[in-house]
């Protein structure tokens, strides 16, 4: 038996990195999951309990197809796993409104906006879930973080809400905050060995993170196992952030 026997999820940021091994692991372990990303990006997996859809996130009309789909394929809706993100690195005052409105759009406002689509079938569900995928840079930053920094602090404070409003109908909400993570959102760094073997060395493990990792942590909030655990920011991050 499954840890996520029966339950219906949607995984966004599907096609690659945390999201695709986070669809698998939730397939694995006895879940429907509508896996979605981009309608360019590779939506092919092995196991027929993962419905591909594409969907950019970010479109006015996103969240009302993918619910509504994830509804239509699988009668309702337990997990709602708000992946899928972009970053950019631009100094401050390079930072064009574009820039910055694109990673808050994608990272931060469809998340939203998926999230509130879902709450009703995730109140019917009673055992709904809610899960972000924010960062370590939403406690931290680097240069040239500032759209990212604000986009993934967002998604905290917006958990938090989410988790005290919805936690009278048995809906959790938590997010996860990775480390650094080998995905395709780090494979142009990390191809380089000075470079990976730099953020590896600032890890108390000693080691990049992989996507599995931050996919055996989103299992556990959306099984049962997590059943108590709400409104919290769980780093994932292989002890990244321990020392200064
Ligand atoms: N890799 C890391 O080190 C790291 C660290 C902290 C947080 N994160 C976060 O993890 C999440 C997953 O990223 P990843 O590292 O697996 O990177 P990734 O690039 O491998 O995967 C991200 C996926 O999101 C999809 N996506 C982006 N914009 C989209 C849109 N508008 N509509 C639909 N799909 C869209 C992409 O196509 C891609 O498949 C992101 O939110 C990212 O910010 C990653």
């Amino acid at each position: 038996m499954g840890r996520l026997e029966g339950r219906r999820a949607i995984v966004t940021g599907a096609a690659s990195g945390i999201g695709r091994a986070s669809a698998e692991l939730f397939a694995s372990e006895g879940a429907r999951v509508l896996a979605v990303d981009r309608p360019a990006a590779d939506l092919t997996f092995d196991n027929p309990a993962i419905v591909p859809f594409g969907q950019d996130i970010s479109e006015d009309a996103a969240p009302g197809a993918i619910v509504a789909k994830a509804v239509e394929a699988f009668g309702g809706l337990d997990i709602v796993y708000n992946n899928a993100g972009v970053s950019g690195s631009t100094p401050v005052g390079e930072t064009s409104d574009e820039a910055f409105d694109r990673q808050i759009g994608i990272n931060l406002r469809a998340a939203f906006r998926i999230s509130r689509e879902a709450v009703p079938h995730l109140v019917k569900s009673g055992v709904g879930r809610l899960i972000f995928t924010a960062s370590i840079m939403a406690k931290h930053t680097d240069n040239g973080l500032v759209a990212y920094s604000a986009s993934k602090a967002g998604v905290v404070g917006m958990m938090r809400t989410f988790a005290l409003e919805l936690g009278r109908h048995g809906v959790t909400a938590n997010a996860i905050l990775p480390g650094a993570i080998a995905t395709g959102m780090t494979a142009a760094s990390f191809q380089h060995d000075e470079i990976a073997a730099l953020w590896a060395k600032k890890a108390a493990l000693k080691r990049l993170g992989q996507p599995i990792d931050i996919a055996r942590a989103a299992l556990f909030l959306a099984s049962d196992d997590g059943g108590f655990v709400t409104g919290q920011a769980l780093g994932v991050d292989g002890g990244l952030m321990l020392r200064v």
